[in-house]
């Protein structure tokens, strides 16, 4: 295939009749949103990217693997491995502390500590030290959704996917958030997120916007650089417009 470079290929990606002959690629080091209407198929693109649902018809390939060709089992493992999650519900375990929940996707291997090293390193980064023998109940929405984006990281994912990550967050924890992913994103991490937040999707290089299904139009905003935010949101404004939204 073309592109061989890409993080993600999707190609002609087929879901009942919820998503149609879906195309587009992720070279390294890009952010992208997708928009669209509430049931235009946002969340399902995610799981088919995932291999978290099986797809009719098209191919995902995540690197040099293509995912809708392999096992469920497979599938499991390579998402474990290589894909990291953030949901709008943080789906945090109530009965683990912070940095517990944070290593769990690491699993019980021997290397725990090095793990656990990791996953200090990650809360330092994004801010949360501190808080890694508290409860889930106890730390703010801000907190914990970073804490998940820690979680998301632990295995060094080549690609992360997020569904709404600021969806449920107040607009001071949404900033914070979205500037995690900022600071991610230009150390390199690949990011994929679906959002209704014009000022999130605006950080973004990329917007893809889905309607039915289908991919009707893409804009390219390039890289955020400083200063730029005010004519970003003014333009995805103004496309966003004429689309309709
Ligand atoms: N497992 C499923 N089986 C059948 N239909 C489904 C399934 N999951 C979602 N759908 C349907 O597929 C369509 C797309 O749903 P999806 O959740 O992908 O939308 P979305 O764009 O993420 O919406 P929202 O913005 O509200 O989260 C909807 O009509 C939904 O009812
Ligand atoms: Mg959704």
């Amino acid at each position: 295939m073309e592109n061989t470079k890409a993080v993600l290929k999707v190609k002609n990606l087929c879901k009942s009749t919820i998503l149609k002959n879906v195309s587009f690629s992720m070279g390294p080091g890009e952010m992208t949103a997708v928009m669209g209407p509430s049931g235009s198929g946002k969340s399902t693109l995610l799981y088919q990217v995932s291999g978290m649902d099986q797809a009719d018809g098209g191919e995902v390939w995540i690197g040099q693997t293509q995912i809708t060709k392999l096992s469920e089992e497979e599938k499991a493992a390579f998402r474990l491995r290589h894909i990291g999650f953030v949901f709008q519900q943080m789906n945090m375990l109530s009965n683990l502390n912070i940095l517990d929940n944070i290593l769990l996707p690491a699993g019980q291997r021997k290397n725990r500590e090095k793990a656990e090293v990791y996953g200090r390193e990650l809360m330092k980064k994004l801010s949360i030290s501190g808080l890694e023998d508290r409860k889930i109940s106890q730390v703010s929405g801000g907190q914990l959704q970073r804490a998940c984006i820690c979680r998301s990281l632990i295995n060094h994912p080549e690609l992360i996917l997020a569904d709404e990550p600021t969806g449920a967050l107040n607009q001071k924890a949404a900033a914070e958030v979205m500037d995690t992913f900022v600071a991610l994103n230009r150390e390199g991490a690949t990011i994929l997120m679906v959002t209704h937040d014009r000022l999130v999707a605006s950080k973004c290089q990329r917007v893809l916007y889905l309607v039915d299904g289908e991919i009707r139009g893409q804009l390219n905003l390039g890289k955020l650089e400083p200063g730029t935010e005010k004519d970003r949101e003014e333009r995805l404004g103004q496309w966003l417009t004429a689309l309709a939204w």
